[in-house]
């Protein structure tokens, strides 16, 4: 969203309060934000407000004497790289829908050539209306991203559709909306968190893994329009949007949902923290405490990853994580060579700001040939961009001459 330019109508429902958020949203992700209002929006929120948030002049008036004076709807409609209308009310969808423009932000919706995101908001049975449903199927046609909006309380005192998306949705869905869909048609598994390896019904052997790597990756993946696959082991996080979640527990189940679906990818990335041992036995009742140690035998569990690069299909990749607290490169490059990777992503336990749980990741990627390349410590969300970046030349350099 850094440095890009963003269009946010706003028209005249209660949700136009929320718009205010939204824009700070959008600026605190570095994104240039103009916002244009209805007149009906200005009853529910002031420009003064919206002005001071996006620190640009809020535009209204299609007859505006200063910004008319360079065709400012033709110029606002051009320059930008994404509008998003929020919240989008019956009325504003109706217009669009019959290609009416005769307002500030009607035209400028008929002028730009960006995508534009519509997030619709109002009364349940306004949106229930058989006119608004067909209006929002002519939107999806004509090629606008239309959201569903939530259901819940209303304003006006209903329950039923009709809240605006959840603003992180949004955001979220403004961002897939403004990445290059470098990854379309591309199937990508990703393996995220830790696995949990029972002993008894109610405790386990894991780590602390919190699957924020994995869940970043899938994530930058499905917004570049990758077919994304996501299994993941125990995690409270989220699950990113359009990206189909396998839940698991413990690593049999992990390896045996990877396993069923890993002949058909183009990209495998394992970034769980597989157990790599499991009880022998899981006592039937939780184990009562008793005055002596307490043994348990461990069994080595399979190694997927390991398994996967055995049976690898020609032309997939399969990137591999080493985490390590010493020789990082020597240990991550016999893991390469063992497991038949095309790119390992090795980081340092030890080293702060890296590893389990944090936000951050400092890591060094190493291909095949030998090449380690260190990416300086980032938000992990950040480190998914830059593995992906990798990973798509992988891609093309595989790819036959004149595809991609
Ligand atoms: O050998 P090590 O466990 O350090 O290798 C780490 C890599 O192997 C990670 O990509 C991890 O997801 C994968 N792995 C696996 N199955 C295991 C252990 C690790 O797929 N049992």
């Amino acid at each position: 969203m850094k440095g890009k330019s963003i269009l946010l109508g706003i028209s005249g429902g209660i949700a136009a309060y929320k718009a205010a958020e939204l824009v700070r949203c959008f600026v605190k992700a570095g994104a240039s934000v103009q916002v244009v209002m209805t007149k009906n929006a200005r009853q529910f929120i002031t420009p003064l407000t919206l002005q001071t948030l996006s620190g640009q002049p809020v535009g209204s008036e299609l007859f505006d004497e200063q910004a008319e004076a360079r065709i400012g709807h033709i110029h606002a409609a051009r320059t930008t790289d994404l509008m998003v209308l929020a919240p989008a009310t019956a009325n504003l969808i109706a217009k669009m829908a019959a290609g009416i423009a005769d307002d500030y932000l009607t035209t400028i919706i008929l002028a730009t050539t960006a995508p534009l995101l519509v997030c619709p908001s109002m009364n349940v049975k306004m949106y229930e209306h058989p006119a608004t449903q067909r209006n929002l199927a002519t939107l999806r046609q004509l090629g606008y991203h239309v959201m569903e909006p939530e259901s819940g309380y209303l304003a006006c005192n209903e329950e039923g559709a009709g809240r605006l998306p959840g603003l992180p949705a949004i955001f979220e869905t403004a961002e897939r909306l403004l990445t290059a869909p470098s990854l379309r048609g591309k199937r990508i598994l990703v393996s995220a968190g830790p696995t949990w390896e029972f002993f008894d019904p109610v405790r386990y052997l894991s780590n602390p893994s919190s699957g924020k790597m994995g869940f970043a990756l899938a994530a930058a993946a499905a917004r570049r329009s990758a077919q994304v696959t996501l299994v993941s082991g125990p995690t409270s996080l989220v699950p990113p949007r359009g990206v189909d979640l396998i839940p698991v527990t413990t690593t049999a189940e992990m390896q045996a949902a990877v396993d069923g679906l890993a002949a058909r990818m183009d990209v495998i990335v394992m970034s769980a923290a597989v157990s790599d041992y499991r009880p022998v036995e899981v006592a039937p009742q939780k184990l009562k405490k008793t005055a002596g140690e307490l043994h348990i035998t461990l069994a080595k569990n399979p190694d997927i990853l390991a398994g996967l690069g055995c049976s690898k299909p020609s032309g997939q990749i399969l990137v591999g994580f080493a985490a390590e607290t010493e020789n990082l490169v020597e240990n991550a490059t016999e893991k390469l060579v063992k497991k038949n990777l095309d790119l390992i992503v090795a980081n340092n336990l030890k080293q702060s700001g890296s590893g389990f749980g944090t936000d951050t990741n400092a890591v060094r990627v190493i291909d095949r040939e030998g090449h380690a390349t260190d990416l300086p410590c980032l938000p992990k969300m950040e480190v998914a961009e830059l593995l992906w970046d990798r990973i798509e030349r992988l891609l093309e350099d595989r790819a036959p001459h004149g595809t991609s």
